[in-house]
């Protein structure tokens, strides 16, 4: 059972904490699952931050809950816990004296949440050790962005566990708190019917794509230094292709899970040199229409046309392992794109001998669909016969199984479950620091070769798919990406 802890956000004030720390912990107390006795400690950087905190938590809270979510009078009794508490991470003085004072008359567990710039990661860690406020039962959460580089991730990797042991650092990565990606482990390791077709003698590739409608949503000069690749790739799309890839792990320990996607990691095959140029696709948005409105480019959008960094990317994996010799992994990611979705497909390989003659139709490959978001679903792709027609014409259906229609009550809050997986000492779906060195080990190169001028980004318009290039990675392989509208709409005709 998980006992009361004490919470504390460094910064306490930030976008990350209104958003979705708060909110997520809102939830849980709505939900029973915020132990009596638990406290927040939201830590600001101006006193007059403070002093407003309790009206604009609120204020954030009812703009970013669902309407049905909020109820002024559950924030209220929730708000209590809150504690807002003056303290500049840089500065050490006598604040973080106060700061120990309050919670060592608190709660034995502690969670300190870093939703900060990762340049004060080390400073904080510092400053908490100084006033003895790492004691064996307190964890500490680090957000991304963990370096820019395997060089600086393994600095600020280091300054961290001078204070904290690996055990105690949780690095979260929020797709991994998605109950749908945690449904991939359930799906893939206790039905056989998967399982057992889950290699390279029967699956022919495996696509991963996050694809967004926004743009800069404000963070211009975080994005601007970082880039689809780092910001996406390195984290979000590399820990879910560990999750499609991984062998089963013997036990669901955080370690034996945690090794085994490592493995993964470091079965990727590396592109270097002349191999990114065929294996990637880099593009930045231009002007154009998302979901009927007109948006500016990304350089009208961030005020500087000289930037190369791309705001899409599209790659060709492969890991070099027995079981998924020679079956590629297309990764993608864009702002800006046709619409919102994340969603894994894996794709099977063709019958081997087609017995319908051709005029029944086109013989669509199984799919199975993972969708992460908007939806959350699970959808299977199958060839059936049309029953409305005597001849024999074929078409593409799904069986669907729409996780929103079978649990009325479900709503998804990534950070809600890992903010109370920290507070209950579980580390399963937190990141190892040998993950992060292995993933960035991969994306360096990559990085390294784009800074050659044939490696520019292509242009591709706001509100569609990325840029051409991306379809012809595929398409010169003989597959495409998967669009399942347009799939059950060609079914259709
Ligand atoms: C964050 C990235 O990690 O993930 C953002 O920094 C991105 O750029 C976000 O928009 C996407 O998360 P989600 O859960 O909305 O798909």
């Amino acid at each position: 059972m998980l006992k009361a802890f004490d919470f504390v956000i460094f910064g306490g004030a930030g976008d990350l904490a209104l958003r979705k720390l708060l909110p997520g912990l809102y939830r849980a107390y709505r939900n029973d699952e915020l132990p009596s006795g638990t406290r927040i400690l939201g830590i600001c950087r101006r006193e007059k931050q403070v002093a407003d905190y309790q009206q604009n938590i609120r204020a954030a809270a009812q703009e970013h809950l669902r309407p049905d979510e909020f109820d002024g009078e559950a924030w209220d009794t929730f708000a209590q816990c809150i504690i807002p508490v003056f303290l500049n991470i840089d500065e050490q003085d006598e604040h973080w004296k106060n700061l120990a004072d309050l919670l060592n008359a608190g709660n034995e567990q502690r969670v300190f949440y870093l939703a900060t710039p990762p340049g004060v990661f080390g400073v904080c860690c510092k400053n908490l050790s100084d006033v003895g406020l790492i004691t064996p039962t307190s964890r500490v959460v680090v957000e991304k962005p963990l370096g820019y580089d395997l060089q600086t991730a393994e600095e600020i990797n280091s300054q961290i566990a001078e204070y904290f042991d690996e055990r105690s650092i949780f690095r979260i990565d929020h797709y991994l708190g998605k109950e749908t990606v945690q449904n991939l482990l359930a799906l893939r390791f206790t039905n056989s019917i998967f399982e057992n077709l889950w290699d390279a003698k029967s699956i022919d590739h495996v696509q991963i794509s996050i694809s967004e409608t926004v743009g800069l949503e404000g963070r211009a000069s975080f994005y601007d230094d970082a880039g689809a690749l780092r910001d996406m790739v390195q984290n979000h799309l590399l820990q879910l292709l560990c999750l499609v890839a991984m062998e089963s792990p013997n036990k669901l320990t955080a370690d034996s899970i945690r090794s085994e996607k490592l493995k993964v990691l470091e079965s990727l095959r590396p592109l270097k040199g002349d191999a990114v140029k065929w294996h990637t696709i880099r593009g930045q948005y231009v002007a154009g229409e998302v979901g009927g409105k007109k948006v500016p480019g990304y350089l009208e959008e961030l005020g500087n046309d000289k930037s190369t960094t791309e705001t899409f990317v599209a790659i060709r994996a492969h890991i070099d392992n027995w079981r998924w010799a020679n079956v590629p992994f297309y990764l993608r990611t864009g702002k800006r794109m046709r619409r919102r979705a994340a969603e894994i497909v894996i794709q099977y390989k063709d019958v081997s001998h087609r017995v319908y003659p051709s005029a029944a139709g086109t013989l669509e490959p199984n799919r199975l669909v993972i969708r992460l978001q908007p939806e959350e679903s699970i959808q299977i792709i199958v060839t059936s016969k049309n029953l409305e027609k005597h001849e024999t014409e074929l078409l593409p259906v799904a069986l669907n199984l729409n996780f929103a229609e079978t649990y009325k009550h479900f709503v998804s809050d990534a950070y809600k479950r890992l903010m109370l997986d920290a507070a209950a000492d579980d580390p399963s779906l937190f990141i190892h620091r040998n993950e992060v060195a292995a993933a960035w080990s991969w994306i360096d190169p990559i990085i390294e070769a784009w800074q050659r001028p044939e490696n520019r980004p292509l242009p591709y318009p706001a509100g569609s798919w990325g840029p051409e290039a991306s379809q012809e990675l595929l398409s010169g392989d003989e597959r495409s990406w998967f669009n399942i509208d347009e799939l059950l709409e060609r079914g259709k005709s």
